[in-house]
Parts: structure tokens; C-alpha cells; sequence
């Protein structure tokens, strides 16, 4: 009752300065707030008490700034691990914007060419910058620290991040992403579950020298394993290859489109992965010595495009494009950084 008197009171107070317009909005919203609350089966009154008692939002509060900070624990006391540590952070959080994105796409229902554009932009803009922004390493991190606190924290590697995974289940149809010497076996009836065993990334996690899978690779399939095969279930028909085919013959056709899908084919395919390998030879090469990665794999076969000829959209390159997978960029960015 008492909150009522005061609600009455402010709304004659504004009324008296601000004039009748803006009463008759705050009572239109009054009545739209009540419906909404009585609808959910909720009070209108109690959520009133609800805002007297209630604090301002903070920032540090809204962004969990406090959490956010105390997410960096080094394994060792080089000042560099810090920055190794954060740079994983952040790529992280790009590829939750991706994934985000992408998921946005594959729910849409009666998706139209120009949400399916407005969307790929977003995601590709997203790409770009954590492309152009992997140089942070090399400006923030010294080979020599790296070279010791690395061996901190074996067998933990990037290879075991889930969302990268995720990226690609959701980007493509599953055969695209399984062992390119391993995909003639299959056919077009392959279940997903037949595919799984040769996803690319098991395949290139078998140490060489005993044939066996690497523990890093056995941690990740340990924790991830079941959730990936659901994911990669759930995606078998919507994904946004399939998606992109179901878009109409024009919007196929759509310069724009086909140019922000082959953007994201190179993005994820070739250039992250060159970015990032650009940096593997920087800093797991030491000249007369081959340094071991955490994650154990053959990198230097495993990590360059051109060998695992990683390609979401086929059917949008020709086959000398195909053909010629990664090289070039290879050749200006990795073997300039070895000169
Ligand atoms: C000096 C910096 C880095 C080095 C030397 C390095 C090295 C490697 C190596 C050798 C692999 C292959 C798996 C293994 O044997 O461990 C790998 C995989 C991977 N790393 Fe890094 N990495 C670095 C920075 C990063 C950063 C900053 C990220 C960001 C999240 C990252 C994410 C990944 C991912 C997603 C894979 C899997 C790639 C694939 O399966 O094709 N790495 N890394």
C-alpha cells in the first residue's frame, strides 16, 4: 500500500514537472510491466520492493572483472608465461564469439542470404583480428623463457582446445574434416560414428615412434570424446555448409556470400593455422635441435595446411585451387620468418 502512495506521489511530482505526456508514459509502462509480471505468475508489487532494495549494476560486477583476472596462474615464475596464457585466454574468447555466431546461423529458421551474410561478416571480422593480433606472441614472448616453462606444461596443448573443434563441426560436413588420406573409404552413407575414429586430429596425434595415440590426445578424448560424437551428430545436416546450400540458387550465386564463405574457409584453414604455425617453427626450432612440442604430435607434418588440406567448402574452390592449398602463403610468411 505504502508503495503505491509513493509510486502516486512520484508519478503527481512528474506530472507536475514534466507534464501530462510523460506521466501517461510511465503509467502505460506501469500497466505493460504488470501484465508482463502477472502473465509469469508474478507480482507486479513484490518486484516493486524487488527495486527499492536492490544495488546499482558495477562494471566490475557486470564483466566478473575480478574472476576475469584471477584466471592467468602461471605454472612457473617467467614473466612470459603470463602473456602465453593470456593470448590462449583471449583466442578463446574469439572463438566463443565465432561459435556464437555460427550457432545463431544454424538456428535460424527460413535463414534469408542477407542474415546468412550479415552473420559470416560478423565471423570473419572476428577471424581477422585474431589473425592479425597472433603477432602479440612474438612481440610479448622470448624464446628463451618460452623454451623452459614450456616443458612446465607438458601435455597440455592448444591441440586440446574444444572449441576450435566445435568451429569446424558446426562449419562443415563431417567428411570434409576426416584424414584426407582416410576419406575415400567412406561413402556417402557413412554414419558419423564410422567417421569419428579418423576425424583429422586423431590422426595426427599418433606418436610416431610407437604408433600409439599420444597422452595428450587420450586426455582430450577422455573429457571430450562424447560430447564432440553428439555434437558432430546433431550438425550432420545442419551445418553451415548444408545451410549454405539450402539458400536459394540466387543467393548461392551472391558475390558477397560466396566471397564471405570463401573468407572463412581461408581464415580458419589457412590462415590461423599458417599464423600460428609461423610461430611453432619460431619457437620449436632451434638451430642443430628440434624441440619437442607439449602435445607430442609430428608438428611439422601436422600443422601446415598444405599437408592436411583442410578445405570446409570444396565445392566452392577449382581444383588447381585445391591443388595449391596454403602454398603461397607458406612461402611469403613462414619461410621469410626462417630466412
Ligand atoms: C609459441 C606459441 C605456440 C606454439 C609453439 C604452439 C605449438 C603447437 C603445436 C606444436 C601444436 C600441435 C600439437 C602439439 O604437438 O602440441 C599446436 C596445436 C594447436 N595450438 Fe598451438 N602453439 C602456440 C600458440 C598457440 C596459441 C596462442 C593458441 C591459441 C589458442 C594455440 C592453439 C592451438 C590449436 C587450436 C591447436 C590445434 C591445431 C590443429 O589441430 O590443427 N596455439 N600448437
Amino acid at each position: 500500500m505504502f508503495k503505491f502512495t509513493i509510486i502516486k506521489y512520484v508519478l503527481t511530482e512528474i506530472k507536475m514537472q514534466a507534464g501530462k505526456e510523460t506521466i501517461d508514459e510511465v503509467q502505460a509502462k506501469l500497466e505493460l510491466l504488470k501484465k508482463k509480471f502477472e502473465d509469469d505468475g508474478q507480482s507486479l508489487n513484490t518486484h516493486l520492493d524487488g527495486l527499492f532494495h536492490s544495488n546499482y549494476l558495477s562494471y566490475w560486477n557486470y564483466i566478473h572483472l575480478d574472476t576475469l583476472l584471477s584466471l592467468q596462474t602461471p605454472r612457473t615464475n617467467f614473466p612470459d608465461e603470463l602473456i602465453f596464457i593470456t593470448y590462449h585466454q583471449i583466442t578463446e574468447l574469439y572463438f566463443k564469439l565465432v561459435h556464437h555466431e555460427l550457432a545463431q546461423i544454424l538456428n535460424q529458421e527460413n535463414i534469408s542470404g542477407e542474415y546468412f551474410y550479415k552473420k559470416m561478416y560478423r565471423i570473419n571480422w572476428f577471424l581477422g583480428r585474431l589473425i592479425e593480433s597472433f603477432d602479440i606472441i612474438a612481440i610479448g614472448m622470448d624464446q628463451e623463457q618460452f623454451i623452459h616453462f614450456r616443458a612446465a606444461l607438458t601435455p597440455a596443448s592448444g591441440f586440446q582446445s574444444l572449441q576450435y573443434r566445435m568451429i569446424e563441426i558446426a562449419a562443415t560436413e563431417f567428411i570434409n574434416l576426416v584424414d584426407k588420406e582416410s576419406r575415400d573409404q567412406f561413402s556417402d552413407y557413412a554414419t558419423i560414428d564410422e567417421m569419428f575414429e579418423h576425424i583429422y586430429w586423431k590422426r595426427g596425434s599418433i606418436d610416431l615412434a610407437t604408433g600409439k595415440k599420444t597422452l595428450t590426445l587420450r586426455q582430450f578424448e577422455e573429457k571430450y570424446s562424447r560430447r564432440l560424437l553428439r555434437l558432430a551428430n546433431e550438425h550432420k545436416n545442419k551445418n553451415l555448409y548444408s545451410l549454405f546450400k539450402r539458400l536459394t540458387f540466387e543467393e548461392q550465386k551472391d558475390e558477397k556470400i560466396l566471397a564471405a564463405m570463401k573468407r572463412f574457409d581461408t581464415y580458419i584453414n589457412i590462415s590461423w593455422p599458417l599464423a600460428h604455425y609461423k610461430y611453432a617453427v619460431r619457437y620449436l626450432h632451434k638451430p642443430n635441435e628440434e624441440v619437442a612440442s607439449t602435445g607430442g604430435t609430428n608438428w611439422q607434418k601436422y600443422l601446415p595446411p598444405r599437408f592436411q588440406k583442410r578445405i570446409f567448402f570444396p565445392s566452392l574452390w577449382s581444383e588447381s585451387e585445391i591443388a595449391e592449398w596454403g602454398k603461397n602463403w607458406v612461402e611469403t610468411e613462414v619461410f621469410d620468418v626462417k630466412r
